[in-house]
């Protein structure tokens, strides 16, 4: 009902400012007596001015709250005769921002690119079902955008620009009062950060790791095109995803309700993997499934020992490498075979997730005849020098005898005369 007014009225002032020619106010009159007022109540507009992107726009606190910002009367100015709406009620919130955001005629007014489905979306999250039951406590528009000083999602300084948007769930998820209430863990930003999504987003900058939106959506409970957030990890590292769809892990992590990658890699604590989780001990391995006795325990041993065995020849070979490098002989041939053993070996760490040991021997076979061709042409080259050091040392001994014998015949050659 409220909307409606305060379309006629905007219709109505809009016609009468028609009629009249006469321009806009220059006062805008919730502005200038809220300023007065100090305070709480100065804050909204105090926070316009830090760039909030509605006041860039020209859109300003009657465009939100309605009422009247030419009647100089805060009664006047605030009477639901004006179309005053107040303060909305966190339920409010959704449909008091959608009735712009919702609306793509009113958007493409200022930028046709601008998506109209936030509202749409918000309700089917976790967070708007349940402030659609009364709970109050969930996020709503404001809450993740701020309310006065809200700025478009491409500026570094929006609670919402990817580095921001942990430290902005983190509010409420860190909050461990209320996240007890309703059974949730308060130390997610925390496994987050010691992640190396976390890492690499909150250290590095490396605004392509996923924040905690990328995963969980921005307004619906998973980001398009996705049925669970466990899918998620797909869209990022489609590599792992096919092997691990082609793998017996596929059909029975789904009969057993395992998501796909966190059951071995966890969900926000996801540690940077290494070679020992192939193996049978310890947390992350396969033996954490797997017993002595079964398949899957005997296809750890065996993956784990193929790719062992390329590690090790890749630091034999590298030894060789570095020995050849000190003497100042070339070593490119060999440093190029080293670069695609190297390759092999990233792909056999991808190739693991088909948990197949035919598929992990052939791909760690590349690497190991790589691997085999950087050590002996590394060993060619050894060889060759140390002939060649061996080759010089002879060649001075027998310059030297050779000057010797030269001398000796000269001295004889004198005496001779001499006599
Ligand atoms: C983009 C829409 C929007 C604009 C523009 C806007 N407000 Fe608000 N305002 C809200 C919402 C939403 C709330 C409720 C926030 C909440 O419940 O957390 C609110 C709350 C308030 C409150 C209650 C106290 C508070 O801060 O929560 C006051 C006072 C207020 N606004 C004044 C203003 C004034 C003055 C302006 C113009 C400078 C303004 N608002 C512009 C959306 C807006
Ligand atoms: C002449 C001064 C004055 C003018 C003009 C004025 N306000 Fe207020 N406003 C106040 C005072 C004082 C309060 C706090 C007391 C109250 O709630 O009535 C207030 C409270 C509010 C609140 C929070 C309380 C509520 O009812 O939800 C909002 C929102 C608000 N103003 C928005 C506006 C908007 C929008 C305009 C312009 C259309 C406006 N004000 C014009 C003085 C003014
Ligand atoms: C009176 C209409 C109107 C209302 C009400 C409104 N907005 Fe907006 N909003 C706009 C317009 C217009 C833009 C600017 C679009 C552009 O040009 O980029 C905008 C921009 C934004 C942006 C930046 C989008 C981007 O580029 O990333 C956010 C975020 C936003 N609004 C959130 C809100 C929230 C939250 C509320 C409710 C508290 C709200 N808006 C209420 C009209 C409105
Ligand atoms: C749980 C946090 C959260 C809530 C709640 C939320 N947003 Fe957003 N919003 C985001 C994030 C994150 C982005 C995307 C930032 C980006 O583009 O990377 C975003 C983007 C936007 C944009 C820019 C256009 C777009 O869709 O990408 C608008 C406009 C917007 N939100 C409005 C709203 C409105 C209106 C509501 C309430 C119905 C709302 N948001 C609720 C987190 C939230
Ligand atoms: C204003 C506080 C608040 C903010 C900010 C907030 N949340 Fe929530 N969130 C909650 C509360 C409270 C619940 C519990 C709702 C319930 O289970 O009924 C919740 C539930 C969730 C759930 C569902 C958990 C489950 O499995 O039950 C996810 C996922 C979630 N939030 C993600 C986020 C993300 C991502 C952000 C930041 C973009 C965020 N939240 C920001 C308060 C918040
Ligand atoms: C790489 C993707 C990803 C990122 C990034 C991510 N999450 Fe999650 N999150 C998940 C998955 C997967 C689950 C498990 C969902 C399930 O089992 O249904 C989950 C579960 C949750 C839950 C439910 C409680 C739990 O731990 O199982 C909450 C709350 C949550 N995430 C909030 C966040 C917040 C806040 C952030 C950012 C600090 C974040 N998530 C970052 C993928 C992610
Ligand atoms: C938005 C893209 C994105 C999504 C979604 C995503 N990741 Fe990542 N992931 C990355 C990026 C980028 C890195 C590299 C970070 C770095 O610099 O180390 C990474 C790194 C990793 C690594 C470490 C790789 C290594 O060699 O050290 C693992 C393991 C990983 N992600 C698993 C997952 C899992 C499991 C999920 C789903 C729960 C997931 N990722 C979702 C982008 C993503
Ligand atoms: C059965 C357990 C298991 C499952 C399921 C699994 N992984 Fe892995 N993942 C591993 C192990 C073990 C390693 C370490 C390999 C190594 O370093 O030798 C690893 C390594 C990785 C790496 C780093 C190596 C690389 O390929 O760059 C990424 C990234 C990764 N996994 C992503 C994923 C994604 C995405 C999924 C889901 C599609 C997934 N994993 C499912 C066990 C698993
Ligand atoms: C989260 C638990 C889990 C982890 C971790 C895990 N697996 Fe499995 N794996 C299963 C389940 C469940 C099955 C199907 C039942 C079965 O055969 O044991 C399975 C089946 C297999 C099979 C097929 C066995 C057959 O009967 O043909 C192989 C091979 C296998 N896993 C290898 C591995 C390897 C290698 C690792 C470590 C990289 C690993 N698994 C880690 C749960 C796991």
């Amino acid at each position: 009902m409220k909307p409606h007014r305060m379309t006629i009225f905007a219709g109505m002032l809009g016609a009468a400012l028609l009629l009249s020619g006469t321009p806009a106010p220059a006062q805008n009159t919730c502005i200038t007596c809220h300023r007065e007022l100090g305070g709480d109540l100065a804050a909204p507009v105090t926070a316009a001015e830090l760039g909030d992107i509605h006041a860039a726009r020209g859109l300003s606190c009657a465009d939100c709250h309605g009422g009247d910002p030419t009647a100089e009367d805060a009664e006047v100015s605030m009477s639901p005769q004006r179309g005053f709406m107040g303060t909305p009620q966190p339920q409010e919130i959704p449909a008091f921002c959608g009735r712009c955001h919702s609306d793509p005629r009113f958007m493409r007014r200022f930028d046709p690119a601008i998506p109209t489905d936030q509202v749409e979306k918000f309700w089917t999250s976790h967070h708007g079902q349940a402030l659609q039951q009364g709970d109050t406590r969930v996020a709503t528009c404001v809450d993740c955008h701020d309310t006065h000083a809200i700025l478009p999602s491409d500026n570094p300084k929006s609670w919402v620009w990817p580095v921001n948007v942990p430290a902005t769930c983190h509010r409420c998820h860190g909050n461990a009062d209320l996240m007890s209430a309703y059974n949730l863990p308060a130390d997610v930003y925390d496994q987050y950060a010691r992640g190396v999504h976390g890492h690499a987003l909150l250290d590095e900058n490396d605004t392509g790791a996923p924040a905690c939106n990328d995963c969980h959506g921005n307004h619906s409970a998973t980001p398009p095109g996705f049925e669970s957030v466990a899918q998620v990890c797909r869209s990022c590292h489609p590599a792992n995803s096919e092997m691990f769809m082609v793998s017996p892990h596929r059909p029975a992590f789904d009969a057993l309700g395992l998501p796909e990658c966190a059951a071995c890699h966890d969900h926000h604590e996801i540690l940077p993997p290494v070679d020992a989780w192939l193996g049978v001990e310890g947390e992350h391995s396969c033996g954490q499934c797997h017993s002595p006795g079964d398949p899957g325990y005997q296809a750890s041993l065996a993956i784990h020992g193929w790719v062992d065995s390329l590690v090790t020849a890749m630091e034999t070979a590298q030894d060789l490498v570095d020995q050849v490098e000190r003497t100042g002989i070339e070593t490119e041939e060999a440093h190029e075979a080293l670069t695609v053993a190297r390759n092999a070996l990233l792909k056999s760490r991808t190739v693991i997730h088909t948990v197949r040991e035919d598929s992990v021997e052939q791909s760690v076979e590349e690497g190991l005849a790589a691997a085999g061709t950087a050590f002996r042409l590394s060993l060619a080259a050894l060889e060759d020098f140390r002939f060649r050091k061996f080759g010089l040392g002879f060649a001075s001994i027998f310059i030297t005898l050779l000057i010797v014998a030269l001398w000796l015949k000269l001295r004889h050659m004198e005496k001779n005369k001499s006599r």
